[in-house]
C-alpha cells in the first residue's frame, strides 16, 4: 500500500537499529517532531504493542534454560506482530493516525534471518501471511559500529538477545545494511556522532519525508 494510494490513511514510520544504538532516547525525538508537525501519532513498539503482544515479548527476551528454537522465536515475533497489527498498527492507520513503531519486520530479517540464519522465503511466508501488503513508508535505520554499540552497553544488564556473541550482531547489522540498500522508503541515520549531530540527520530525514508527502 503507497501512502498516496489512499490520502486517509496514516504513515507507518518505523524505527530500527542494533543494541545499544540510542533507539528509545531518539524514537522520542521522532514522535515530538511529527507531533510539532501537526501529526496524530501512534506510538509503539515491536515485539509487544498490546497486553497480549508483550507477553510474548516477555517469552521472547526472558532468559532459560531451554533454548529457544529458531523458528520458535520466529513464530513467536511474528504471533506477536499478527495482534499488534489487528490491535493497534491497522485501526490507527485506517483512522489516518501514523503509526511510529520502535522495529518492525526489518529487524526479524535482521536479527531471525541474519542473526539465526533462518532461511529468507521462511521469513518472507510469515511476513505476508501476517502483513498482507502492508509495509512502512519510512524506515529511519540508525547504523553504529559494534564497538561504539558494545561501548554504550557496557552496564546494562543483557536480555537473551543482548547476551548474543559479536558475530550474531555483525551478522544483524550486515542484514539490516543489505535491506536499507535495497528500499527507497529506508534512510540510513549515522548514529556514531552525538546526539545533537544524530538528531540533527533525523530531522533532515523527518522533515525531507514530511514535505514529500504534503503532511499532515
Ligand atoms: P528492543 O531492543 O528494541 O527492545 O527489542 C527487543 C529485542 O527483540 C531486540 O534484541 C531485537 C529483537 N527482535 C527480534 O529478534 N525480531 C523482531 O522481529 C523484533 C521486532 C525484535
Amino acid at each position: 500500500m503507497t501512502a498516496r494510494s489512499d490520502q486517509r490513511r496514516g504513515r507507518f514510520v518505523t524505527l530500527e537499529g542494533g543494541e545499544g544504538v540510542g533507539k528509545s532516547t531518539n524514537l522520542a525525538f521522532v514522535e515530538a517532531r511529527l507531533r510539532a508537525a501537526g501529526v496524530e501519532v501512534v506510538t509503539t513498539r515491536e515485539p509487544g504493542g498490546t497486553p497480549l503482544a508483550e507477553e510474548i515479548r516477555d517469552l521472547l527476551l526472558a532468559l532459560r534454560d531451554e533454548p529457544m528454537a529458531p523458528l520458535t522465536e520466529l513464530l513467536l515475533v511474528f504471533a506477536a506482530r499478527a495482534q499488534h497489527l489487528d490491535q493497534v498498527i491497522r485501526p490507527a492507520l485506517a483512522r489516518g493516525a501514523w503509526v511510529l513503531c520502535d522495529r518492525f519486520t526489518d529487524a526479524t530479517y535482521a536479527y531471525q534471518g541474519g542473526g539465526r540464519g533462518l532461511d529468507l522465503q521462511t521469513i518472507t511466508v510469515l511476513e505476508s501471511l501476517v502483513q498482507d501488503e502492508l509495509q512502512p513508508d519510512l524506515t529511519l535505520y540508525l547504523d553504529l559500529s559494534l564497538e561504539a554499540a558494545e561501548a554504550r552497553m557496557a552496564d546494562r544488564e543483557r536480555d537473551r538477545f543482548e547476551r548474543e556473541a559479536r558475530p550474531f550482531f555483525e551478522r544483524v547489522r550486515e542484514r539490516y545494511l543489505a535491506r536499507a540498500a535495497g528500499a527507497p522508503r529506508f534512510r540510513i541515520i549515522d548514529a556514531g556522532d552525538p546526539l545533537p549531530v544524530v538528531q540533527g540527520r533525523i530531522a533532515e530525514a523527518l522533515d525531507g519525508f514530511l514535505a514529500g508527502e504534503g503532511a499532515p
